[in-house]
């Protein structure tokens, strides 16, 4: 079967069980990050193994659930865990949860990720102002559905700007001014070189990850709006001197959760009266 197709019975086995609710914004939780998915209120779980075709998750501390329930009146599906290029997948598999978010009838899609840090330090949260991509695979690689989207997608606003200005009002709002900058998406799983650090630093970006980018890509072709946020977890290699650890990441993304809560709330909130 074709993506078409595949699509359509993801949103369907998700519909069924999901009723007649119909989430507007679409969430994608990145490591340390899949908490926030648990505070939507009247909440709806579907286990990702449970959505036909739906890839499943390995790496621990990415559950792989999908959460649908309401924030301030507005109906949200959030990915709970989300798969990586690393765990073997080829980038077409990768985007297929966030395609059916969208295919379910989301408009906005709210990409959070951990990073480390080019230009900004641990614990700084980081609006996406724009992407590189050096992935060594393309989502849209193959034959194009025109049902799905156009061949050569525009990725001159990839990141809605309009978000991206709501997303650092909130920031002054709640005293946690955000950073921003363009995030570097490379396919892991080893962290990069220092010499690697120093070639993006030059290229002009302000972090480096893991993910987001597929997605992001995704997200455009079907014509959604993109919201990308990154947790800096820890400096990026060669910049503290300091080998660099998941568990640190993980622990960075902890420490700084009830502040991303917070600010997801608010940001929910502000993107309703749009
Ligand atoms: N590099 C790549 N991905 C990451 C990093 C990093 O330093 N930290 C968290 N995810």
């Amino acid at each position: 079967m074709n993506t078409y197709d595949n699509l359509q019975e993801a949103a369907a086995g998700i519909q069924s069980k999901i009723g007649q609710r119909k989430p507007k914004i679409g969430l994608i939780l990145g490591s340390g990050l899949g908490a926030y998915a648990d505070t939507l209120e009247d909440a709806a779980i579907v286990e990702y193994s449970d959505i036909p075709h739906f890839p499943v998750s390995t790496v621990s501390g990415h559950a792989g659930r999908l959460v649908v329930g309401s924030k301030n009146g507005i109906e949200c599906a959030a990915l709970q865990g989300r798969v990586h290029f690393y765990e073997g997948h080829d980038a077409r598999t990768l985007v297929f949860p966030a395609r059916t978010l969208i295919t379910l009838g989301v408009e906005i899609l709210i990409i959070t990720n951990a990073a480390g840090g080019i230009h900004h330090d641990p614990g700084t949260l980081m609006v996406i102002s724009d992407h590189i991509n050096l992935f060594p695979d393309h989502p849209l690689r193959g034959v194009n559905d025109e049902r799905i989207g156009v061949r050569f997608p525009d990725m001159t606003t990839a990141y809605d700007p309009e978000l991206q200005k709501i997303a650092h009002a909130v920031g002054k709002r709640i005293d946690f001014p955000l950073a921003e900058g363009v995030y570097a998406g490379l396919p892991g799983p080893s962290y990069e070189t220092p010499a690697e650090i120093r070639m993006l630093r030059t290229m002009g970006a302000s972090a480096a990850g893991m993910s987001t980018v597929p997605e992001v890509i995704a997200a455009n072709h079907m014509g959604a709006k993109v919201l990308g946020i990154s947790c800096i977890t820890n400096k990026a290699a060669g910049l503290s001197g300091q080998p660099l650890s998941h568990e640190e990441v993980t622990e960075t993304a902890t420490a700084v959760h009830s502040t991303f809560i917070k600010l997801l709330d608010e940001i929910i909130k502000d993107m309703a009266k749009l």
